[in-house]
């Protein structure tokens, strides 16, 4: 039995002959940046968030990026995000203004609304909540802080397409949000591209300028801006992806179910929890495990790939290193990257393969173990 980590090729073939019809119109009108694809694409992605808009970029980088300058960040102000995230939300952090990071909850991994509120300062100017493998971070509680000091919320939505809490859904509750739809994502393009999404006409019109080279008119540039636009290709593929994306999520949800289910005795297997009345996008099912390392062999000898995402702190990583941190600075995110596991879960998979991984991992902690 091998079991990949993710496999994309059934997400893949649901679209490829429509897509050969699509891609095959696109190269008759010679037409491969913006257009109607994207256009489109705009309208039904802002449509499923339950935003006013949406704005179709390259990345989600950029797109949370084009998202802090929208919301005034400049380069003396502080942000404050998660340390426990992908490098990029850092990085749209410190080439806008200065990342300032909080801890994370230990048993949801997202960042603790206490922590943000003992890191606020006079210079923080915006809050970036990551929703981490596609659990919605505690949004209510950031809009309130949000609202108590003037601050800009930002949501890196990049992993949680769909995630809502009660009926709303993510990339609704910020001034803006970022997407991404890079591949293996829970909506995946074939290559990068992201969004934005906002409800605000200022912000949207802003990051519009913004990743067009600030440019109102031919060759006429109102300010510096970004080449950050969607190609009018990936906004094709995720046009026939679109309405796939619910049916998708749900996969993955059964999936997460069955895990949890199948391990829910095992004391070593501690599963991101999930508060009352928030859906969860399962981008990845993560749990906090005992003995990572040996478990991991033992998959791997069976034929079954895990990942660790992500085994070391933003804050402990060299890039940012000139932050001046060091170790035990934000426990529970530490703790996080030393325990956590992810385990495959993706439409198409199967639940056959979930069931037998859960037997392997059950069998993994019955084993004997020395004093
Ligand atoms: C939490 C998070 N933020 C930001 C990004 C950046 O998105 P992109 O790779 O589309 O630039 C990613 C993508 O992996 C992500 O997972």
């Amino acid at each position: 039995m091998t079991i990949p980590f993710l496999d994309l090729s059934y997400q893949t073939r649901k679209i490829q002959t429509q897509l050969l019809d699509v891609l095959r119109n696109l190269t008759d009108q010679n037409r491969f940046i913006g257009g109607a694809e994207v256009e489109r694409f705009e309208k039904s992605f802002a449509q499923f968030c339950g935003v006013e808009t949406c704005v179709a970029l390259n990345s989600g980088t950029d797109a949370l990026r084009l998202g802090l300058l929208a919301c005034g960040v400049k380069p003396e102000d502080e942000v404050i995000t998660s340390p426990f995230t992908f490098i990029a939300t850092a990085e749209a952090i410190s080439q806008t203004g200065v990342p300032v990071f909080a801890d994370v909850n230990l048993d949801t991994f997202n960042l603790s609304a206490k922590s943000v509120q003992s890191r606020i300062s006079h210079r923080t100017r915006a809050i970036v909540p990551v929703h981490i493998f596609g659990l919605p971070a505690d949004m209510i509680a950031f809009g309130a802080l949000a609202d108590q000091g003037g601050l800009a919320v930002v949501e890196d939505a990049c992993q949680a397409h769909g995630a809502a809490i009660g009926e709303k859904k993510v990339g609704s509750f910020g001034d803006a949000a970022a997407f991404s739809f890079y591949p293996s994502k829970n909506l995946g393009a074939f290559g990068d591209a992201g969004a934005a999404t906002t409800s605000d006409g200022e912000c949207d019109s802003m990051i519009r300028l913004l990743r067009n080279h600030g440019q109102t008119g031919p060759y006429f540039h109102q300010r510096e801006g970004f080449n950050s636009r969607m190609d009018t290709f990936q906004a094709a593929v995720l046009n026939l992806k679109l309405p796939l994306l619910q049916r998708w999520n749900e996969e993955r949800q059964r999936l997460a179910g069955i895990y949890r289910d199948e391990l829910e005795s095992l004391n070593e297997v501690i599963f991101q929890r999930i508060p009352e009345g928030y859906t969860h996008a399962f981008h990845l099912v993560a749990a906090l495990v005992e003995d990572r390392p040996d478990l991991m062999k033992f998959l791997s000898e069976h034929g079954v790939e895990t990942k660790v995402v992500y085994p070391t702190p933003i804050h402990l990583l060299p890039a940012y290193r000139y932050l001046g941190h060091q170790e035990g600075d934000f426990p529970n995110a530490e703790e996080v990257c030393r325990r956590v596991i992810c385990l495959p879960a993706y439409p198409g998979m199967g639940d056959d393969k979930v069931y037998e991984i859960a037997t392997l991992i059950r069998r993994f902690y019955s084993r004997p173990r020395a004093e």
